[in-house]
């Protein structure tokens, strides 16, 4: 059996939310959507749990994240605890990565995703508070073992926008093993100026590719250009974001989050049975609508 909500989106990958600590204070974080100040996490048993729970209506991939996943040094263990999957990915700042790219991929975590918002390590700092030298060589560790590697570059008008080309450049030194994604700003705390105009971006790469898909996934957006993948996802005022949505999120202390933009409709799943789980699951999907309707 499959969960599938009223709105016909079925289910295949969670998004794990393994910590709330992070070493670097970026000033586009959205945390995730999160606005509450969370200290618990969850243990690698009952991650396992929800895994094992969620595999049973075949939802076969996951992505952690966090906060920042290596603050936790039994990342390692969580991912080793985990059932066969078919996709185990990450998101990370990159910071801690170059020592456990390795053991991270031996522990059975397929490809991972670097945020990367500038090239400039003036800028990098301002807007993370890193050291990009160390991202850098995090990128250059995962390319030989975590493949392929996905540079997660938000885009801040006025700090980011004339880094789009040099971010491509960048990219294609890798032949191949790392794909760019440019992500639309979420500015949920409406503190910044950031925002960029999306469509402007779109017509940039639609202009320089020689040819565009389409991901089922959000309709997120892949253009082929000079050899490299971009890949733009557009989560704002998007309807069709939204209804090709097909993703539910854990936070950290183990609650089912249905919707990034929402916090009102979370379903605590931590430290329960595999079975009170799978019931737990269903009700989330009752909770389930989009955010942007069409
Ligand atoms: N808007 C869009 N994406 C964001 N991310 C973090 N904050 C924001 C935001 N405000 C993305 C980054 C990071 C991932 C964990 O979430 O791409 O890599």
């Amino acid at each position: 059996m499959q969960l599938t909500d009223a709105y016909g989106r079925t289910i295949n990958s969670l998004r794990i939310s393994i910590t709330n600590r992070c070493n670097l204070n970026c000033i586009y974080c959205h945390r995730e959507g999160e606005n509450r100040n969370i200290k618990t996490e969850m243990t690698a048993e009952a991650i396992k749990n929800i895994v094992e729970a969620s595999k049973t209506f075949g939802i076969d991939k996951v992505k952690f994240s966090g906060g920042e996943p290596l603050m936790r040094s039994d990342f390692e263990n969580i991912l080793q605890s985990l059932p066969e999957l078919v996709d185990i990915s990450a998101t990370t700042n990159g910071i801690y990565l170059a020592p456990r790219a390795k053991s991270l991929a031996e522990s059975g975590l397929s490809r991972i995703n670097i945020s990367l918002p500038s090239l400039s390590p003036e800028k990098y700092r301002k807007v993370t508070g890193g050291d990009i030298a160390r991202v850098l060589e995090g990128i250059d560790t995962a390319v030989d073992c975590l493949a392929p590697v996905k540079l997660n570059m938000v885009l801040l008008k006025g700090i980011n926008d004339n880094e789009i080309e040099k971010m491509m450049d960048f990219t294609s030194r890798y032949e191949g093993k790392v794909i760019l994604q440019l992500i639309e700003l979420m500015d949920f705390r409406k503190a910044t100026n950031y925002k960029m105009d999306i469509n402007e971006i779109e017509k940039f790469l639609e202009s320089r590719a020689s040819s565009i898909k389409e991901r089922a996934m959000h309709r997120r957006k892949k253009y082929h250009i000079d050899g490299i993948e971009v890949e733009l996802v557009r989560p704002i005022d998007n309807s069709l974001f939204c209804a090709s949505c097909t993703r539910l999120r854990v936070t950290c202390d183990g609650r089912l989050k249905p919707c990034l933009f929402r916090n009102d409709n979370l379903v605590d799943v931590n430290n329960k049975t595999q079975k009170e789980i799978a019931e737990l699951m269903k009700l989330a999907m009752d909770r389930r609508e989009p955010f942007y309707k069409g």
